[in-house]
């Protein structure tokens, strides 16, 4: 049986640094205020030059160098963004371009914060259905450029960076035991739209739009939805809480985090926390985590990986592999 394996992971984060002191001068907000209800004290935010697909290019090349790999071995590019360079071509295509690659194909998956997990869930049909050998996976984001900076309930959250990995299909067993993926398990429901969204388009407006959130409404509803597919991944693959070797969830907020792992019976030791240096980037959020964890060594070759998100629409969703 036909695995997706993790063969390389790269990331890309902007030169500029905005830490909760400099957000003081901005909006009537606190570093105390920031740390205490969400974990955050920083966040990298794009400059000039700096966009979604050049972030995503950046941390695909290092993914490939890592890899020992090069874009004439890649088929497929899959960039998971909300906040693509232009409305079209999707930004895949443009970093298709930007890696010199004008062979295969590339496209972009728009799933918000789950954006990430639906694009692995994605790539690992493509490799197992045959047409990809290898597969660049991207989550890639400039949230600070549709955030309203005169809104302090949204603005302190977020921030801008890119992660990839390099999914390779490989022979496996067909047992949990394999590398590679396990197990995909994806969930949206339009009905929460108003609790977040983006209040422009190209469709609507005309225009790029604003983000748009109930706060509370969100976390009401966050720790539920994650545990939720979570239990279902577990479920699929005959799997508890105790045989993860690592937690690497969606950064939106550490309370978020620490709530739906305390419920999963994960002890914080094994869950991968970056919010406090990256804020919440939405679709790049994960595979950021995953080359902060495995590029500082804690996640090894054979380690039990979940990886879960939830974000805008809503979607949610959770992936299984073995790294
Ligand atoms: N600084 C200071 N005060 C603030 C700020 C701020 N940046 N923002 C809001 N406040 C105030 C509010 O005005 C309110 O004041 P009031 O009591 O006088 O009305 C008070 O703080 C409490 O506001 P709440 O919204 O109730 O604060 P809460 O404890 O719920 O925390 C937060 C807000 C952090 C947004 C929380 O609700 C949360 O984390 N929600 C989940 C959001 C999230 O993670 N979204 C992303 C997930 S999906 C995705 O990633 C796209």
């Amino acid at each position: 049986m036909i695995r997706s394996v993790v063969r390389g992971f790269g990331a890309s984060l902007p030169k500029r640094v905005m830490t909760n002191r400099d957000l003081e001068t901005l909006v009537e907000t606190s570093d105390e205020w920031i740390v205490q209800r969400t974990g955050i004290k920083q966040r990298y935010i794009a400059g000039e030059g700096e966009t979604t697909a050049s972030l995503g290019a950046a941390a695909a090349q290092e993914a490939l160098d890592r890899a020992g790999l090069t874009i004439a071995d890649i088929d497929l590019i899959i960039c998971a963004t909300s906040t693509p360079d232009n409305t079209f071509p999707a930004t895949a295509v443009n970093i298709q371009n930007r890696l010199g690659m004008h062979h295969g194909f590339g496209f972009d998956v728009q799933a918000v914060c789950s954006g990430f997990v639906y694009a692995v869930a994605t790539a690992d049909l493509y490799i197992r259905g045959g047409m990809a050998k290898r597969v660049i996976v991207i989550g890639a984001e400039t949230f600070s450029r549709i955030l309203d900076w005169t809104d302090r309930t949204t603005c302190v959250l977020f921030g801008d960076g890119a992660g990839a990995i390099i999914l390779e299909g490989q022979e496996g067993e067909g047992t949990i035991a394999d590398r590679g993926v396990l197990t995909s398990n994806l969930r949206s429901d339009g009905v929460h739209r108003e609790k977040l969204y983006v209040d422009g388009g190209p469709s609507t407006t005309g225009t790029v739009g604003h983000l748009r959130m109930e706060g509370r409404e969100v976390f009401k509803h966050a720790v539920g939805m994650i545990t939720d597919v979570i239990e279902g991944a577990f479920n699929a693959t005959g799997t508890t809480a105790d045989d993860v070797d690592w937690l690497v969830p969606h950064q939106a907020n550490k309370r978020i985090i620490d709530a739906s792992a305390k419920k999963l019976g994960i002890p914080d030791e094994k869950v991968v926390i970056t919010v406090d240096k990256h804020g919440n980037t939405s679709a790049a959020s994960i595979p950021l985590a995953l080359a902060t964890a495995a590029g500082d060594g804690r996640i090894k070759q054979g380690d039990l990986v979940m990886l879960e998100a939830m974000g805008g629409g809503f979607t949610w969703g959770a992936v299984l592999l073995r790294w």
